[in-house]
């Protein structure tokens, strides 16, 4: 029988071979001749830029890592940061769960692991906001053994590859076994990097630039001419959109009513403007003030979408809310806060009455 993963050049001999030319130069990565002089990657600084890479792009992280490393440059400074701090760095990358997640792990590796970064798959599983894909990309790209790595561009570019026709998320397991098929043993962590790399750059979701990819020739998607048709995705159910109001108030020495939301779900812990439930429940103010409407503002979240009535007042000096704490332009800034919390500010501050 035909060997599809080796079919037509469609190796990991191929792909590292471009990798070596063409993979790009990424604060965390070491690239591959650096690490054939003996450069080790710092566990650390990959399982850091893997929980934000699952947030957002490349290009948005690099700014947060720099910001992350420059004030906990490993793992036990990190560890021994303060709660707030941490979230007050990740605001803006969204999914909070992460944040604390992100500081429960690293005191998990102090307290646990005397510091290091476990090595393989089980001990890391069992670490705080580890899934399958951080733990493989550590133990892959970190420790360079041969696990398998699979996010979305892996997933598409595997699709295509083996012209996996049917749905997301249905075909998840076929793709991650084409994935397992593709991993060398040798390398293992610069072929995670080359593939997502491929994703990122060439394999793209809309416009995949075929012309110029190492697996141009063996690509089964490109035969048939449906590589940007791939992968297919069962249609969605709808958002639904969810309610709530928050009231932004200020004092005239410029000191803003805030409250850390309670618990672990949507923003826990973060730092915001008091609001009511987004079900609707908890409609009392925060203080009895002559409180303006300034229009609505809507935010995204995985599964619904949230229309924020935004309320503003000016409030007098001694004021003594029934919730939440003042804090002043000192200690605090408006870019320390989630999006949401952020477009409500910029709602009640920027905007004119009513708009
Ligand atoms: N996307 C997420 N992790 C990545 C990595 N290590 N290299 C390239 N792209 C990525």
């Amino acid at each position: 029988m035909r060997d599809e993963t080796a079919s037509d050049g469609v190796t990991a001999e191929t792909l590292l071979t471009w990798y070596d030319a063409h993979g790009r130069d990424l604060p965390w990565r070491v690239r591959p001749e650096a690490r054939l002089a003996g450069v080790q990657a710092d566990p650390y600084r990959i399982w850091l830029s893997e929980v934000m890479l699952q947030q957002t792009t490349v290009a948005a992280v690099k700014a947060y890592y720099a910001r992350f490393t420059l004030l906990w440059p490993d793992v036990r400074a990190l560890a021994s940061a303060e709660d707030g701090a941490v979230m007050a760095e990740w605001a803006g990358l969204g999914y909070y769960a992460r944040a604390r997640n992100l500081l429960a792990c690293a005191r998990a590796v102090v307290d646990r692991h005397g510091g290091v970064f476990p090595a393989d798959l089980a001990t890391l599983r069992s670490l705080p906001g580890i899934g399958p894909y951080t733990a493989g990309a550590v133990a892959a790209i970190a420790y360079d053994l041969p696990e398998v790595v699979v996010d979305g561009n892996v997933e598409r570019v595997m699709s295509r590859v083996f012209a996996i026709e049917d749905p997301m998320p249905d075909t998840k397991p076929v793709l991650v076994a084409a994935a397992t098929r593709m991993t060398p043993t040798l390398r293992a962590g610069d072929y995670a990097q080359a593939v997502m790399d491929l994703g990122a750059t060439i394999c793209t979701p809309r416009s995949p630039a075929c012309g110029i990819c190492p697996w141009m020739h063996g690509c089964q998607a490109r035969a048939k001419g449906i590589a940007a048709d791939l992968p297919r995705k069962r249609a969605k159910a709808e958002k639904p959109t969810r309610q709530g109001t928050v009231w932004v108030g200020q004092r005239s020495d410029g000191a803003f009513l805030l409250e850390r939301r309670e618990g672990r779900g949507l923003l826990g812990g973060t730092l915001g403007f008091p609001g009511t439930g987004w079900d609707g429940s908890d409609l009392r103010a925060p203080v009895q003030a002559d409180w303006v409407h300034k229009g609505t503002v809507r935010h995204t979240f995985t599964h619904f979408h949230l229309d924020l009535t935004v309320l503003h007042a000016a409030l007098p000096q001694g004021t003594l809310p029934s919730r939440g704490e003042f804090h002043g332009a000192n200690a605090f800034s408006p870019q320390d806060l989630p999006t949401l919390m952020r477009k409500a500010h910029d709602a009640a501050v920027l905007r004119r009455q009513g708009g």
